[in-house]
């Protein structure tokens, strides 16, 4: 067993089904994504088959499956953001990295998530990619966030 999946486990008592959607925040928190092997893992300590386990986790939004790529662009898409445009700026974010949420590009530099409030609703909308808010975005703004990272390492 994977020495970090097994000190998350072990937080919770062993076979208590109960605590699955936790024990998967607590890993996701850790590791950054669900992987196959920790999924297994929390499957073995429940008592749970991995299809099931699978099945429920992506039921829901937060949870990855591939690992986070190097730049991790996170859209709030809590109330005030919607209503103050997080909808085209979605939109726009999908259409440029040419990615779904929870999925990570072939070369590994960007992936997508979508969150609840991130606390700056006075901001919105709010995207963070790795530590860096943007706030106040438009969909115009997203080429040039997305560039501003690629032309980052270039210098
Ligand atoms: S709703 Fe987006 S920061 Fe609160």
């Amino acid at each position: 067993m994977d020495g970090k999946t097994n000190d998350i486990l072990r937080k919770y008592p062993k076979g208590a089904r109960d605590s699955l959607i936790p024990i998967l925040q607590d890993i996701q928190d850790q590791e950054g994504y669900l992987s196959e092997q920790s999924i297994v893992e929390v499957g073995r300590y429940l008592n749970l088959p991995s299809g099931k386990i699978y099945g429920l986790a992506t039921f829901y939004n937060q949870f990855r499956f591939e690992p986070p790529g190097q730049y991790h662009v996170c859209m709030c898409q809590g109330t005030s953001c919607h209503v103050t445009g997080a909808g085209d700026v979605r939109k726009e974010l999908e259409k440029k990295m040419r990615l779904k949420p929870g999925e990570t590009t072939r070369d590994g530099k960007f992936s997508l998530e979508y969150t609840a409030c991130m606390g700056a609703c006075h901001l919105s909308p709010l995207i963070r990619v790795n530590d860096r808010y943007h706030t106040r975005v438009a969909p115009g703004d997203v080429k040039g966030i997305l560039n501003s990272f690629i032309e980052g390492e270039e210098e």
